[in-house]
């Protein structure tokens, strides 16, 4: 059987429930109340055969022979109310079963439902203490797949597998006992096709599960090819691809039937095949279990019960066959969620004595970086020195502008610093103490961190920027959307601050999204400042209203401000200049133009660049 998602499933074995056992102990009651329940279920139900059965046996003996009848203590109008009251019988206990069946349901599947919650809880919450480079080494779609899909299977392992396991685990055990209490050697013969019919269902199963899940496939990838072919129809329809296009769709979509046709097939030959079986078992018992009732070795009642026994047995062997691979895929998926838990957070907080110490976290916002070093394991294992033996300090309140070539490590140094990548003791300190011994909320908390990439969630633009500072009044978040000129910007929303931004929402451009980022920080307040080049995507007329407006926010908090234009950090107190992951030269513009270094080349390719496109854009000028 192939492996549900693509990774591969790594044990396959129910040891791993020890795993999962702490989420269900808590409703450990309801397990029993529901097992007890689906116990007697099974009882009552196997209670209506019998009923019957006895039933006809007491009508017969009425029927056949008076003597007996009175011997009986039946009289001959007694008769129809003996058939009266069996019925009866039969179906106040068909009634009773229907109800108990109904709450073991209830209280098995239902708490399934509750456990599989808590541990999807927990393994989101255990998700998002894993580091960056837990996230770098493994491919979103996988992990998804396995907080997703793989605790979907543990659900159904918990719930619908045990419930059915345990109820045709009952069902088969009284069941036989009741038959073979009747006669042991009819009841040998007559489960003789049991085995092969059941190994044939676990075939038929595994194929079914097999297409479902090509099938599930590639009306992912139909839907896929319509996104893609709807958001390129531009392209599409500039190349005159349509036809092409329309082909590569017919392809998905044929497969996708095929699969489909191949399900409803297999499901229909394993429909035809347990209803032979039921076929096969009366078979048996009329050709060896007839002469059996004619030669008196057993009543007609027992013959009739035995019978219901057998039919009732073939029903359940086919989803049988379905239980078995699901209890198989159940404990693969079981296996992928505990790897999951298994792998160690690598960014904790320090010993509870030195938490305390600095709960508080930095105040004034002094940087030490010492002797620097990071190498970073990308997805395909191969390793890269990013960072390079860089030492610096930064006193508070300064503003360091961090400049560089792209892919020089400006953005990992700034994640080190803000303590979303792991670094080692002696390497950072704040506030002259170890980055290392601050609580990460506590640090975390006094830096204001934007990241290169701008997120927004899917939530009102107001509600985004307050999400540092949930309590923040709508004047404050006002003002700062207007220190990060997003302000001039809100009539273009159609309904202000309050328009649902983010993936699911309005989708702001590049620009918006910086400045949204920045208006979050500044909302927050924080003593340390480091801001990862958040005016990549505004315009150079922008980016210094901007910083017009960033200056006094910059007084009295330490800023790093990484920038791949020079122009927007000559400002600044010191400037450090990164190449490939080493701290090249840093000091005041001034100072880096007169090194006539790597800062001074960056600075004049860039004038010239400016000015290019400043010929570009105005050629009367030019031509004067
Ligand atoms: N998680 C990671 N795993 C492996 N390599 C990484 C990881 N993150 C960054 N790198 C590599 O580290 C180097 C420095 O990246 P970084 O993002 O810091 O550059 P940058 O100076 O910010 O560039 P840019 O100006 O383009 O933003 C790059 O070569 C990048 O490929
Ligand atoms: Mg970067």
């Amino acid at each position: 059987m192939s492996p549900p998602t693509a990774d591969a499933p790594s044990s396959a074995s129910l040891h791993e429930l020890r795993r999962i056992v702490p989420y269900y102990r808590r409703y450990r009651w309801r397990y029993v109340v529901g097992g007890l329940a689906l116990i007697g279920a099974v009882l009552l139900r196997i209670s209506v055969p019998y009923l019957l059965g006895s039933t006809v046996d007491r009508l017969r003996a009425a029927a056949n022979d008076n003597a007996a009848a009175e011997s009986l203590g039946l009289t001959a109008t007694d008769v129809g109310q003996l058939a009266f009251m069996g019925g009866l019988g039969i179906l106040v206990v068909a009634l009773l079963g229907a109800v108990v069946r109904t709450i073991s349901r209830l209280q098995v599947l239902g708490t399934s439902r509750r456990a599989v919650h808590d541990l999807r809880q927990s393994l989101m919450q255990h998700l998002l203490t894993l580091s960056p480079s837990f996230y770098a080494r493994q491919a979103t779609g996988g992990l998804m797949s396995r907080a997703v899909n793989d605790v979907q299977f543990v659900q159904s392992l918990m719930g619908p597998v045990f419930l059915y396991l345990a109820e045709t685990g009952a069902l088969y055990v009284v069941a036989l006992s009741f038959m073979l209490n009747i006669s042991p050697s009819l009841t040998a013969v007559a489960i003789l096709p049991f085995p092969f019919f059941l190994w044939r269902a676990r075939r038929m199963a595994a194929v079914i599960q097999r297409e479902s899940r090509a099938a599930q496939e590639g009306l992912a990838q139909i839907s896929q090819k319509v996104e893609e072919s709807l958001s390129g129809a531009m392209v599409i329809r500039s190349l005159a691809l349509e036809d092409f296009d329309l082909g590569r769709f017919q392809t998905h979509a044929d497969a996708y039937r095929d699969r489909n046709l191949q399900v409803a097939k297999a499901r229909a030959r394993l429909g035809s095949g347990m209803s032979m079986l039921g076929s096969i078992s009366v078979l048996i018992m009329l050709a060896v279990g007839g002469p059996m009732v004619v030669d008196g070795k057993i009543t007609l009642g027992n013959f009739l019960s035995m019978t219901l026994y057998l039919q009732m047995l073939a029903a359940p062997t086919g989803v049988l066959g379905f239980v078995m691979s699901s209890l198989q895929r159940g404990a693969a998926a079981l296996g992928r969620v505990g790897e999951l838990f298994d792998e160690k957070a690598t960014l904790f907080d320090p010993a509870p004595e030195k938490q305390k110490q600095h709960a508080d976290g930095p105040s004034a916002g002094a940087i030490r970086v010492t002797n620097l070093s990071m190498t970073l394991q990308n997805r395909h294992g191969q390793e890269r020195q990013v960072l390079d033996d860089v030492s610096f300090a930064i006193e508070p309140g300064e503003l360091v502008g961090v400049v560089g070539p792209t892919g020089s490590g400006k953005s990992v140094l700034l994640q080190a610093l803000a303590r979303q990548i792991e670094v080692e003791r002696n390497q950072i300190a704040v506030d002259n103490t170890d980055v290392l011994d601050y609580p990460l909320a506590a640090l975390r908390g006094s830096i204001g961190y934007v990241p290169q990439e701008g997120f927004l969630f899917s939530a009102p633009l107001a509600e985004n920027i307050a999400l540092g500072q949930p309590d923040a009044s709508d004047e404050q978040i006002r003002e700062a959307l207007r220190a990060s000129q997003l302000e001039q910007d809100l009539d273009q929303l159609p309904q202000g601050t309050a328009t649902v931004v983010g993936e699911r929402g309005l989708n702001l451009s590049g620009g918006q999204r910086q400045r949204a980022a920045l208006a979050r920080v500044m909302l927050m307040q924080p003593q340390i400042l480091l801001l990862d080049d958040p005016f990549s995507a505004v315009d150079a007329h922008t980016t210094d209203a901007i910083l017009s407006g960033l200056r006094p926010y910059f007084d009295g908090r330490t800023s790093l401000l990484v920038a791949h234009r020079v122009a927007t950090v000559q400002h600044a107190d010191r400037i450090l200049v990164l190449d490939s992951g080493r701290l090249v030269e840093q000091g005041t513009h001034e100072e880096l133009i007169a090194k006539n270094g790597l800062y001074a080349s960056l600075d004049r390719r860039q004038q010239e660049q400016a000015e290019r496109a400043h010929d570009v854009d105005h050629p009367e000028t030019e031509a004067e």
